[in-house]
């Protein structure tokens, strides 16, 4: 593919992991954010990664610190915003977008749950505006989903996709702009049953995590749920469904117990504590695990030549 134009705007974790990936695959790119502090760890932290993953870390050079929006987007041909998680926010900036950006870039969000419809609520443009929806490490987690609006055309999926693809990224095309697109509503399905659990005295959190980290979580690199239930079969699926679903839980908002250690302050490894207490040491070491693990999956699930880490 043709070495495109990237702007990232929002230089934070995600930001600056996305900036990476791009520059990696030898494309240019502004990274926007409106804090020069976050401006200017920028190419330290990508040079950082590049070399904990033991790359070299020439594609630093390619990657611009802008101050301004104006000038990060100004000759753009895909745009990926990577700001805080606050509809309002995201609006101002997709309407900022459309006025600055060429009228033939392409317009991403990278929000985790928020329907893209909404996001593009003030944009006229909407063909031109769609969901990338990466997850964290986005160097080392190879899925992006594609979110596509009612009114998002099909050619700006379709050159999303290419694009992602000739980065080394496993794009996936979400039909719906419905919250939390695929990944993240799985993911928060699970979340409120492990909650749930805990609130409900059926086990403690450290109790919850073993079980998934002993069991159904070995498999889940290598065969997903639908694969799973194809296995054992879907009559066996059915007959646990008949038994099992009607006591799980259907709370329609968050559990009390999540709501509860918020408001005690304890937020998890930002304050020491959430489910359970964290020191320093323990936090370094959960994070060290999940780098040299999901490091070392890259290298034997896609392979050192295709090179999710090097693109
Ligand atoms: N952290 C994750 O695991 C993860 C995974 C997938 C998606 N996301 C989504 O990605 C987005 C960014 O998350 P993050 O974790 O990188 O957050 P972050 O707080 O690390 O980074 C956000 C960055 O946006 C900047 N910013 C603030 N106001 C801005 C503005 N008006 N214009 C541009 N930039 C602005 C901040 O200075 C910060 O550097 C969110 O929508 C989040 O939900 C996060």
């Amino acid at each position: 593919m043709a070495v495109a134009r990237i702007a990232i705007v929002g230089a934070g974790l995600m930001g600056h992991g996305i900036a990476q990936v791009f520059a990696v695959a030898g494309h240019s790119v502004a990274v926007y954010d409106p804090f020069p502090e976050t401006l200017a760890t920028l190419h330290q932290r990508i040079a950082k990664n590049l070399g904990d993953l033991g790359l070299d870390r020439e594609a630093v050079d390619r990657v611009r610190a802008a101050p301004q929006l104006a000038d990060a987007v100004a000759d753009a041909g895909i745009i990926i915003e990577a700001a805080p998680e606050r509809l309002a926010l995201k609006q101002d900036i997709f309407a900022e977008l459309e006025k600055l950006a060429p009228r033939n870039a392409l317009l991403a969000s990278n929000t985790s749950v928020i329907p893209i419809g909404k996001i593009a609520a003030r944009v006229k443009s909407r063909d031109r505006v769609l969901g990338t929806h990466w997850w964290m490490p986005p160097y080392l987690i190879p899925l992006v989903e594609v979110i596509q609006a009612d009114d998002t055309s099909a050619g700006t999926i379709t050159t999303m996709m290419e694009l992602l693809r000739s980065v080394g990224k496993i794009p996936v095309h979400v039909r719906k702009d419905v919250p939390g697109f695929i990944g993240n509503r799985l993911q928060h399905a699970l979340w409120r049953e492990a909650i749930a659990l805990v609130q409900n005295g059926v086990c403690d959190a450290p109790t919850v995590d073993v079980v998934v980290k002993s069991s159904f979580g070995r498999r889940l690199a290598v065969i997903g749920p639908l694969e799973g239930a194809d296995m054992v079969g879907t009559d066996l699926a059915l007959d646990c469904h008949l038994n099992l679903l009607p006591d799980l839980d259907r709370t329609p908002g968050p559990l009390p117990y999540l709501k509860n250690l918020v408001e005690a302050g304890r937020l998890g490894f930002k304050s020491g504590e959430g489910f359970r207490k964290w020191t320093p040491e323990e936090q370094a070491a959960l994070r060290g695990r999940l780098t040299e693990h999901l490091k070392k999956m890259a290298l034997e699930l896609d392979g050192p030549q295709k090179g999710r880490m090097t693109a």
